[in-house]
Formats: structure tokens, C-alpha cells, sequence
């Protein structure tokens, strides 16, 4: 954390001095004293250059915690000198300073088990400011913020348990979307609230984001994060089912073949078409291709919002907004990557009959189940508890689930998801939903009974 950039091009520079003045073949593993456990943390000559300090962490950690240490050892970083004391050293009176752990009797430097962004852009800026900039960025905090998520995760899911209530949650939404963490006195997170692998976790410093979900920890690898499994852990699912959409797409079906054989590990910016044959969703979303640059602002290349209960075009440069992004700019910086590969009769093809679903999903689903809602309402003929209530499960259903997998499935060309699971169940749903509002409007009362197939 202390590490500066000059420091590390200094080591590095030492380093390859290092390298040179012994003929490069240096091969000793480190070793403790007691060698009978000793577990081998490399061969590679890096180990030697660290400072003794850091020297310390990775000899005692590749016994007590094995797999981490092999993890570092397969790095780049460990490569370039980037070692455990980089990222968990901390000043001593941080909150996040770990009192008491277990085993470091002798250690003299601080450190933190939390480790936020700000660590890594001392050395990488660049992707820190670009993730600060995507939608991303609001993944937990905009979830804090809604009474009726609140209501959704404590109330319903929870049913206000005083003591297991917060498991839907913590198991849940938070594993996708992010917590709040809390340190205790010994500089250690909360058990509500550690682990997670939410992309949008808050530090007890107020600083946001996870680098360690695309390419987990403790490899940071380039190579896993291209590949489409690196979105799926959240990008699946009822209401964005993205990574299934994908599998469905001709691209998907191209990966799955022989996806296994592709180059991976390119150079940023030299990840191009030859290495693969189709895209994945880091090549379309994130990637450098052509004359395109790399971006961790997954915002970037987007036109619509195809998540929002109306679809419009992005227009915000507020992360925060739900219309984050530049909708022109993005979808002419998407089809510059289709065009590496296809011509413009595909693209623009494609992206006429996309842009035409979601319209369709916008007048004909959302407007006229949102005006029979706002009716109902006004009418009083809504049930208080609107999970319970078959017309507002019916309109979270047409946009939050059924209308997300048509109008993604129609962009990400899954034909599967934009009709069997989108404008087939959409119409079927819209026309339940009509009927329940007419026999309401004509009654004045709401029915009694329920309509299980409401719930698929
Ligand atoms: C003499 C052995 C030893 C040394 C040296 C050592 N550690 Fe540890 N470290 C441990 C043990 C043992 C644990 C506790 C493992 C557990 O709780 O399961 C631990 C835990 C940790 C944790 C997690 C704490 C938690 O509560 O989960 C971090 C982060 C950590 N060490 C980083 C470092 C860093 C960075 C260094 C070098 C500055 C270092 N360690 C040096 C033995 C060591
Ligand atoms: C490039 C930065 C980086 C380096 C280098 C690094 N870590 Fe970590 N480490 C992290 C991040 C990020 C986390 C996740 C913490 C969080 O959720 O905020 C983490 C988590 C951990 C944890 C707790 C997670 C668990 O699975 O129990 C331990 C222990 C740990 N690191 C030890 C080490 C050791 C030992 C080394 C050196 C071999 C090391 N780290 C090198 C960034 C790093
Ligand atoms: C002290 C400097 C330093 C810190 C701190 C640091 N890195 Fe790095 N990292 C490097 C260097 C140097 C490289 C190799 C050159 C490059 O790709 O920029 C690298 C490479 C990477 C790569 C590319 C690996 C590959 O397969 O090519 C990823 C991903 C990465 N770092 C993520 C992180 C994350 C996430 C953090 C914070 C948890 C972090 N780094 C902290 C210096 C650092
Ligand atoms: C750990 C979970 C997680 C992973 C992994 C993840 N995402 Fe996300 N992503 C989210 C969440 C949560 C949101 C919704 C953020 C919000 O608006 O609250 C999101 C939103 C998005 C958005 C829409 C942003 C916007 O402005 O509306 C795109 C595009 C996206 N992710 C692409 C990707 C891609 C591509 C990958 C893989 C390379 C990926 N994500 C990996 C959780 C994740
Ligand atoms: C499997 C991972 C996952 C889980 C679990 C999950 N979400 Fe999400 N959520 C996402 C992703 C991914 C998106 C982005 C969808 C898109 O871009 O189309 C999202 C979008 C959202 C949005 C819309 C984005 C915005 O900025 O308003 C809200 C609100 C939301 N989720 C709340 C929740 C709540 C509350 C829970 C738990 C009751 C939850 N999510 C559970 C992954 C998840
Ligand atoms: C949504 C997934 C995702 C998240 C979150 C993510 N990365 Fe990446 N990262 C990628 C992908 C994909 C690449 C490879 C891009 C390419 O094809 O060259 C990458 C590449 C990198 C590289 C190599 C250089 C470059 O820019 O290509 C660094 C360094 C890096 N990430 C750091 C970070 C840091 C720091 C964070 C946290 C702010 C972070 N990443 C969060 C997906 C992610
Ligand atoms: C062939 C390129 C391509 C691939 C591959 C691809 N996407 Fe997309 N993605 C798009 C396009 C195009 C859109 C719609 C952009 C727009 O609004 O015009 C989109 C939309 C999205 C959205 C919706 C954002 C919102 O507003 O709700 C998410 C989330 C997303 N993609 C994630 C993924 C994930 C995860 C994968 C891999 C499993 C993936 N994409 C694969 C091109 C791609
Ligand atoms: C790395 C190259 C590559 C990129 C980038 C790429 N595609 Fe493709 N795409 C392919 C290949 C290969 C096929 C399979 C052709 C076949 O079916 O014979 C394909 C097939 C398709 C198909 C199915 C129809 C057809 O002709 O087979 C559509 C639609 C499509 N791509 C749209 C897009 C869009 C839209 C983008 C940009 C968002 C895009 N592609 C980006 C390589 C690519």
C-alpha cells in the first residue's frame, strides 16, 4: 500500500539487475527453519528480491494459508514484485488495522484483511476510475436506498425473524450486489457482512467497488476474466439472464465448441479477433478491439437501459443514475466491435430488429400494464401487500423478469430467452392481468382467489 510506482520500477529494475548478475537460474525455494513442514512457495527467483518483511508473509502464509500463496505465486504480480505487504499493509491506527491475529505474534507491520480499490490504483488508476464511472459502481448503495427492496429482503423474505431475518440478504443480494462492511474494534468485518463477492461493496473508509470478482483473487488473472463465466456468478438468472443468453447466442454456441482452444492471455489492448473466433461478454462490454480501448466502465458501450421498467436511451454521466452513460456514443462504440468481424449490413440488421423489441416491450407491455395499475390505485383497488396481490405480482413479473429476458435476449441475439421466456410469457401475462383489472374495475373488488401462474 505504501508501495509507490518509481519504488516498483526500482525493484524491478534491481531485480532484473538481480536476474543478470546471476545468470537468471537462480532456483531456491524459500525455506523456514523448521523445514520438516516446510511447504515449497517457489521456484521462481522473485521470492528472493522481496524485502525481508514481505519475504516473511509469503514463507509463513504458504503454510498456514497454502492456496492463497500458490495463488500469488501463479501472478503477475508475484512476477513484478508485487507481493502480500503491497496490498495489506496499513497504517497502524487505520480502522481496518487487525488487532490480535492469530500467529502474527511477530509481526510488526499492520495489516488489514479488507482490501479496497484505492490499494489498487496506486498502481493502476486507469481501472479504478473507469469501474468509479460504470453502473457498477451503485450495485449496493442504490439497494440501501429503496424502503421497497428494504421491505422485499426484511419484511417478506425475512419475515422481520430477530435473529435469521438478515439471511436472505447476506446469502442473496449481497453476494451480487454488495454490503456496507462493518469493522469491529479488532479491525475485523462483521460476520453479516464478510465475506462477500459483491461487485459494489462500500469499505468503512466510504470507498466503493470490488476488483476481485472478474479476476478473483489472489491470481488476478486477465486470462479469467474474459471469459464469460467471470460475469455469470451474478449475470444469470430470472431477470438477467445474461449468461444464459449468451449460451444461447451463436457467439455462445462458437465458445462452447472450442472456446477451450482460444488464446486468453494477450496483452491488454492486443486481445484481438485470431486469438478467438466469436465474442464474449468482456469482449463486447470491456475489451480493447481494433481501434477500441479497454474499459472497466461497463456502461460505456451501452445505448438502452434494458433493466429499468420503461426502456430509454442513457443520457447521464452520473454513475448513480439509472440513465448512466451516453447512448449514441455507446452504441457506436458497440458496433465498432461488431465490425471487426461483420459488416454493417449485419450490424445495423441486427440492431434494427433489437432496438424494434424493445420499443415493442416499452408500448405495448409496460404502458398499458403501468396505466392499469395507476387505475387500480386510484380506484383502491390494489391489495396493500402487493406480493400478495396477483395483478402487482403479474406487473413485476411483464418488466422486472419476462420483459428483461425479451429485450436482453433480443440485444445479445438469444432467440430463446426474447421469445419463449420474454414475448411469449409477456402476452400471456398481459392478457391475466387484463382480466383481473376488468373484473376489478367492473366488481369494484378485489378477487379472493389466487392464480398460481402468476409465479413462473
Ligand atoms: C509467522 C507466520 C505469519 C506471518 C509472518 C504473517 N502471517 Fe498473516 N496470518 C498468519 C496466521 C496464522 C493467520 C490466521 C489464519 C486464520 O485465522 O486462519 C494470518 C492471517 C492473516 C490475514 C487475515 C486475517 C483474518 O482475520 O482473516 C492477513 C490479511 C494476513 N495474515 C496478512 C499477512 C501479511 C500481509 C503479512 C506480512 C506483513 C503476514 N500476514 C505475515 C500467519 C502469519
Ligand atoms: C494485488 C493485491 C493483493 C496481493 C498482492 C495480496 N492480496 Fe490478499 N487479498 C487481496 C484482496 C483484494 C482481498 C479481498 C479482501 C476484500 O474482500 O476486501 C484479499 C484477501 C486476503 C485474505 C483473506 C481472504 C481469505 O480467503 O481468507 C488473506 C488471508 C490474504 N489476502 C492474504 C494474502 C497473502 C498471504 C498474500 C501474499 C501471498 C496476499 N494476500 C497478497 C489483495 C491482495
Ligand atoms: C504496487 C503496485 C500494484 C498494486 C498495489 C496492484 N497491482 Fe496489479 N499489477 C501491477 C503490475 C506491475 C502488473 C503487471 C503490469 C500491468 O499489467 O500493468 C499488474 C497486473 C495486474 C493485472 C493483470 C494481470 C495479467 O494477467 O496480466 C490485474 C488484473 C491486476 N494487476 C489487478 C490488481 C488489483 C485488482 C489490485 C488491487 C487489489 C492490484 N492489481 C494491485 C502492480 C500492482
Ligand atoms: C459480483 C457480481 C457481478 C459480476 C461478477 C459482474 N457484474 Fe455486472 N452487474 C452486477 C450488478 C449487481 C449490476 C447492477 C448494478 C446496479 O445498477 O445496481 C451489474 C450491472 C452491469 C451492467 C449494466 C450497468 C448499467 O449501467 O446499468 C453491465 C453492462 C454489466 N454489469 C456487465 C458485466 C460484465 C460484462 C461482467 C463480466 C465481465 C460483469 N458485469 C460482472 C453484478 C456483477
Ligand atoms: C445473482 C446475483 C443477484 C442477486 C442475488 C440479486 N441481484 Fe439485483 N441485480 C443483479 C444484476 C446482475 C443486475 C443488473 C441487471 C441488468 O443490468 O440488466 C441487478 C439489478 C438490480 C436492480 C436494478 C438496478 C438499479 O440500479 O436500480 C435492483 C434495484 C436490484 N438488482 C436489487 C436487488 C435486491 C434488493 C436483491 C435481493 C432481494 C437482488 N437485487 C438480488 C444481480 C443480482
Ligand atoms: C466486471 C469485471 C471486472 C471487474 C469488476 C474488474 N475488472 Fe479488471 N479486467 C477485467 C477484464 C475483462 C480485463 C481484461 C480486458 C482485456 O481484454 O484486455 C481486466 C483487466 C484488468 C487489468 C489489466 C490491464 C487492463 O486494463 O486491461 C488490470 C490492471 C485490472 N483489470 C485491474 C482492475 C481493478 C483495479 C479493478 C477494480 C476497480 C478491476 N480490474 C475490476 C474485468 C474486470
Ligand atoms: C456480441 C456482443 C455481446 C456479448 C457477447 C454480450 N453482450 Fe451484453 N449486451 C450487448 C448489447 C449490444 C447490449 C445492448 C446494448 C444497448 O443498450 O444497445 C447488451 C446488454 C447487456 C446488459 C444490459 C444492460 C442494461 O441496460 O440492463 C447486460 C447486463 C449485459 N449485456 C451483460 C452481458 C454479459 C454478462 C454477457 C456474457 C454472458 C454479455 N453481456 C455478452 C452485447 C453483448
Ligand atoms: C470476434 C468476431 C466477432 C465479433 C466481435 C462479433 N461477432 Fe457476431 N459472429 C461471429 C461469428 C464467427 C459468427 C458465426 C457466423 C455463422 O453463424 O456462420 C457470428 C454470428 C453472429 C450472428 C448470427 C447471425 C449470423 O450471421 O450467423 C449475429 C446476429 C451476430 N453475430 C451479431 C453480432 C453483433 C451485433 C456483434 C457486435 C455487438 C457481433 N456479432 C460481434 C463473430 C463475431
Amino acid at each position: 500500500m505504501k508501495n509507490s510506482k518509481r519504488l516498483l520500477i526500482l525493484a524491478v529494475v534491481l531485480f532484473s539487475l538481480v536476474l543478470v548478475s546471476c545468470g537468471g537460474s537462480s532456483d531456491t525455494p524459500a525455506e523456514s527453519a523448521d523445514s520438516a513442514s516446510v511447504v515449497k512457495v517457489s521456484n521462481d527467483p522473485y521470492i528472493e528480491t522481496l524485502s525481508d518483511e514481505a519475504r516473511d508473509c509469503v514463507e509463513c502464509h504458504a503454510k498456514e494459508t497454502h492456496g492463497i500463496v500458490e495463488d500469488w505465486d501463479d501472478s503477475r504480480h508475484a512476477t513484478e514484485n508485487v507481493s502480500c505487504i503491497d496490498c495489506h499493509e496499513v497504517d497502524d491506527d487505520s480502522p481496518m488495522a487487525l488487532k490480535n491475529v492469530n500467529g502474527h505474534g511477530d509481526v510488526k507491520v499492520s495489516v488489514s484483511l479488507l482490501v479496497p480499490p484505492s490499494v489498487c490504483e496506486e498502481c493502476h488508476e486507469d481501472e479504478v476510475s473507469e469501474f468509479h464511472a460504470s453502473g457498477h459502481q451503485r450495485a449496493a448503495l442504490q439497494v440501501e436506498s429503496k424502503d421497497a427492496m428494504q421491505a422485499l429482503i426484511n419484511h417478506h423474505e425475512g419475515r422481520d425473524h430477530p435473529e435469521f431475518g438478515g439471511a436472505s440478504e447476506e446469502t442473496g443480494c449481497m453476494v451480487c450486489h454488495g454490503v456496507r462492511f462493518d469493522v469491529d474494534s479488532t479491525g475485523r468485518p462483521s460476520p453479516e457482512t464478510y465475506p462477500s463477492s459483491g461487485i459494489g461493496n462500500v469499505y468503512p473508509n466510504g470507498e466503493v467497488g470490488n476488483c476481485v470478482v472478474c479476476h478473483t483473487r489472489h491470481k488476478f488473472n486477465i486470462a479469467e476474466a474474459r471469459k464469460p463465466e467471470a460475469c455469470a456468478s451474478c449475470h444469470i438468472g430470472p431477470d438477467h439472464p445474461d449468461l444464459e443468453i449468451y449460451e444461447n447466442s451463436k457467439h455462445g454456441q462458437i465458445f462452447a465448441t472450442e472456446g477451450e482452444e482460444w488464446k486468453w492471455d494477450s496483452a491488454p489492448g492486443e486481445w484481438e479477433p485470431g486469438d478467438y473466433r466469436a465474442p464474449t461478454c468482456a469482449t463486447c462490454h470491456m475489451s480493447g478491439i481494433g481501434d477500441l480501448e479497454v474499459t472497466h466502465n461497463v456502461s460505456e458501450r451501452l445505448y438502452w437501459n434494458l433493466w429499468a421498467k420503461v426502456s430509454k436511451v442513457r443520457s447521464d454521466p452520473d454513475p448513480m443514475s439509472m440513465w448512466t452513460g451516453d447512448g449514441e456514443a455507446g452504441r457506436a462504440k458497440m458496433e465498432q466491435v461488431c465490425s471487426e468481424c461483420h459488416t454493417s449490413t449485419l450490424t445495423e440488421g441486427f440492431f434494427a430488429s433489437g432496438d424494434k423489441a424493445v420499443n415493442l416491450y416499452n408500448v405495448a407491455y409496460w404502458e398499458p400494464i403501468e396505466a392499469m395499475r395507476v387505475e387500480l390505485a386510484e380506484a383502491g383497488l390494489l391489495k396493500e401487500n402487493p406480493w400478495n396481490d396477483e395483478f402487482m405480482v403479474l406487473h413485476y413479473h411483464i418488466w422486472h423478469h419476462d420483459g428483461r429476458r425479451a429485450r436482453q435476449g433480443a440485444m445479445m441475439g438469444g432467440p430463446d430467452w426474447a421469445h419463449w421466456h420474454g414475448f411469449f410469457m409477456l402476452q400471456q401475462k398481459l392478457y391475466r392481468a387484463t382480466s383481473i383489472y376488468e373484473q376489478r374495475m367492473e366488481s369494484g373488488q378485489i378477487e379472493e382467489d389466487y392464480f398460481a401462474g402468476a409465479m413462473q
